[in-house]
């Protein structure tokens, strides 16, 4: 088992950077006393309290609190677990910002960190998670009348706008995170700007770790910029001597030599998503297992958005002496979740990311090279608490010259028919000047209206109807709201729901290990119904009644089908409010596939086997882009194009449903593009 190291072993140091001039604060490197108390802090297991007092936040506190005081707007900096999301909120709710009810917001852009450093918060403040803190994100609210202070996807927060478009229950929004530039931060920072204008007693804080935060404090019209000096421990760098063909057993390699080679201290290893973690654990898990006795306790943890909570929650607790710990993570633990003891980071340099090509409408999950600012944030996390290493599994050279210097950020690679309908139903009809930091491409914006235009959610001025209304009630994509939505007509709404549901879980519904994946694919062909992978979910979720033996016999993941079950629950509210009847069509797929087809239209391809007099459509529910393009769940079999008529008279001609010969997609008919804008 290949233990030869794959690193070059000479070294060179993190370079600091910039060295910019704090604003606000005078900048110092940490002391030697300071260094040998944290040192010491994190041996001795500090109580709570202590370990508040010890974050790089704590001296700082008062004048923060002028700070905030004194601005309306502030932008914070802060390195990375100094306690910028922990602790200002706190800071704030001491200091009365919550007087007379009022709320203090913080966004988070995932779920996992809303959810986790909620956790942590009411630990802190000694009270029960949902009461005075709480988080919300999509699908659940872990919030009560007594909730002071909220955490939040960014997502969520943009919600919040369509039932209080001032946000007046808030004394104090955060923007935390803000170096992430994801679309809903990124719409959130145009209209938190807007309504600071004519609510000046309203605070807003722009979060930010050690990125650009210049270009905040320009956008948000020069506000100033408090930049909390950052603890950092030297970290050395190490590349590979050549590119890595398989990064994963480059990675597993890497940790068990850190493990057998090195000094304590627990490794962080970066990968791109759920798969490659369980993956990269398995492997892991199996070395050692082989290795038995030979080598000290390794204790491997993943950690993705879709883990439970309860094994979340893992990651964070103190390492046993003795054994050392591994956190096999997505690039959640870049900047958003800090563990500490981490001494060692292992770093393929990949990130998942979305690409969105607005000539084709397709969206992509794109496994890339990361950026250099996203390298450096990664190497920085091994030198949090002491001096780290960071081996990165690439040479030096593919540092320089194959990655980016920045992230692009989300809203210039992403459809954005989500977010154009939020705006519009806030009454923001010009979308072409919304205030963006950076706007969206021409193309991808109109190619949004023309889709909603489609769906019926926008008429032919580009304004929002009744249905557009309904549909930015639902917090899923406006082609399932459209689903779920047409679904009162064909009189389905209950199996609608439950496929609804069961597609924002989809990934992780079927369940096929890899010694039985016979088994598995067998099991799965059982749910087999001619009317498409839909109907395949729906099958799944009506037959599954929520046993775990069996879901378990039926190689169905238990948690997934619990998971939509609350999905569920939730849609089935929200229906309510937008006064859609509760209908069943049990036994009788055709309504359920057309409701199906009203939703997903938009998301025809054209079967072209040759021999077929008429095309034939297939309703795809996304595309995917991984190594070649795919379609996930596929609506099957061909429907009849008399559908695509009635499901969207407005959008097709009959003409060219018929028109054998034609090579095109179906065309849009309409006056859009110019309309539209
Ligand atoms: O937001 P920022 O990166 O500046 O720091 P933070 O998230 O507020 O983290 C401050 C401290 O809280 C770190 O030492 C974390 O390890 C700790 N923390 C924790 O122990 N458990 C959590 N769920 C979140 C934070
Ligand atoms: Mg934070």
């Amino acid at each position: 088992m290949g233990l030869t190291p794959i690193w070059r072993s000479s070294s060179c140091p993190l370079s600091p950077d910039g060295g910019a001039v704090a604003d606000l604060t005078v900048s110092r490197p940490p002391s030697q006393e300071e260094k040998s108390e944290l040192s010491e802090a994190v041996r001795r297991k500090l109580s709570m309290q202590e370990v508040r007092r010890s974050l790089p936040v704590y001296p700082y506190r008062q004048y923060l609190l002028a700070a905030i005081a004194e601005h309306q707007i502030l932008i914070i900096e802060g390195e990375t677990g100094s306690g910028k999301t922990t602790q200002i909120p706190q800071y704030l709710y001491e200091e009365g910002y919550t007087e007379k009810g009022m709320k203090i917001g913080c966004t988070q852009p995932r779920r996992v960190a809303a959810m986790s450093v909620a956790a942590r918060v009411s630990q802190e403040m000694g009270v029960k998670l949902g009461n005075e803190v709480g988080y919300s994100i999509r699908f659940e609210d872990c919030t009560s009348e007594r909730t002071l202070l909220k955490y939040m996807t960014d997502g969520m927060l943009l919600r919040e706008f369509l039932t209080e478009p001032d946000l007046s229950s808030y004394s104090v929004i955060i923007i935390d995170e803000a170096h992430e530039r994801t679309l809903h931060t990124d719409i959130l920072f145009g209209l938190i700007k807007d309504i600071a204008r004519f609510r000046p007693a309203l605070k807003v804080l722009i979060a930010s770790a050690t990125l650009d935060t210049e270009r905040f404090s320009t956008f948000f019209d020069d506000a100033p910029i408090f930049r909390i000096p950052g603890r950092r421990f030297p970290v050395d760098i190490f590349y590979t001597k050549a590119p890595e063909a398989d990064y994963l057993e480059a990675c597993v390699v890497s940790v068990l030599q850190i493990h057998v080679t090195q000094a304590p201290g627990d490794i962080l290893v970066f990968l791109t998503g759920q798969e490659e973690i369980e993956a990269c654990c398995e492997m892991l898990q199996e070395r050692c297992r082989r290795l038995g006795s030979k080598i000290p306790e390794l204790l491997v943890l993943p950690i993705y958005a879709n883990l439970p909570s309860d094994m979340q929650a893992k990651i964070f607790e103190p390492t046993p002496p003795g054994a050392r710990k591994v956190v096999v993570a997505t690039n959640i633990a870049e900047t958003s979740l800090t563990i500490d003891g981490i001494i060692y980071v292992i770093d393929p340099g990949f990130c998942k990311q979305k690409s969105y090509n607005a000539r084709t409408g397709m969206e992509s999950l794109i496994v890339t090279p990361c950026s250099r600012a996203s390298a450096n944030q990664r190497a920085g996390r091994a030198g949090r608490v002491a001096a780290g290493k960071c081996f990165r599994l690439y040479t030096a050279w593919a540092y320089k010259n194959e990655m980016e210097e920045t992230t692009v950020p989300e809203i210039q690679r992403t459809n954005l028919g989500n977010v154009v309908l939020l705006l519009k139903s806030l009454g923001i009809n010009d979308l072409i000047h919304f205030d963006f930091m950076d706007p969206p491409p021409h193309e991808t914006l109109v190619l949004a209206l023309e889709q909603l235009y489609a769906l019926g959610a926008l008429n032919h001025l580009g304004e929002l109807t009744k249905l557009g209304r309904k549909m930015a009630e639902l917090p899923v994509d406006p082609m399932l709201s459209k689903m779920i939505l047409a679904s009162e007509q064909y009189k389905c709404s209950e199996q609608i729901l439950s496929i609804a549901a069961m597609l924002s879980v989809n990934n992780s519904i079927f369940y096929r290990p890899k010694d039985k994946v016979v088994h598995a694919d067998n099991a799965r062909m059982n749910f087999f119904l001619p009317g498409g992978d839909h109907l395949v979910l729906l099958n799944v979720y009506t037959q599954s009644a929520f046993s775990m033996q069996w879901c378990y016999e039926n190689f169905i993941q238990f948690r997934s089908m619990r998971r939509a079950r609350d999905v569920r629950e939730q849609l089935e509210g929200l229906m309510e409010r937008i006064e859609v009847d509760l209908t069943s069509s049990e036994g009788d797929y055709v309504p359920i596939r057309k409701a199906i087809t009203a939703g997903f239209f938009y998301h025809t391809a054209r079967l072209t086997r040759t021999g077929y007099k008429t095309p034939r459509w297939l309703i795809y529910h996304e595309l995917v882009f991984t190594t070649k393009e795919f379609m996930r769940q596929v609506h099957q079999p061909a429907i009849d194009s008399t559908w695509l008529l009635e499901v969207a008279p407005h959008y097709y001609k009959a003409k060219e449903l018929e028109d054998a010969s034609a090579k095109k997609l179906p065309r849009k008919v309409g006056k859009t593009r110019e309309e539209l804008g």
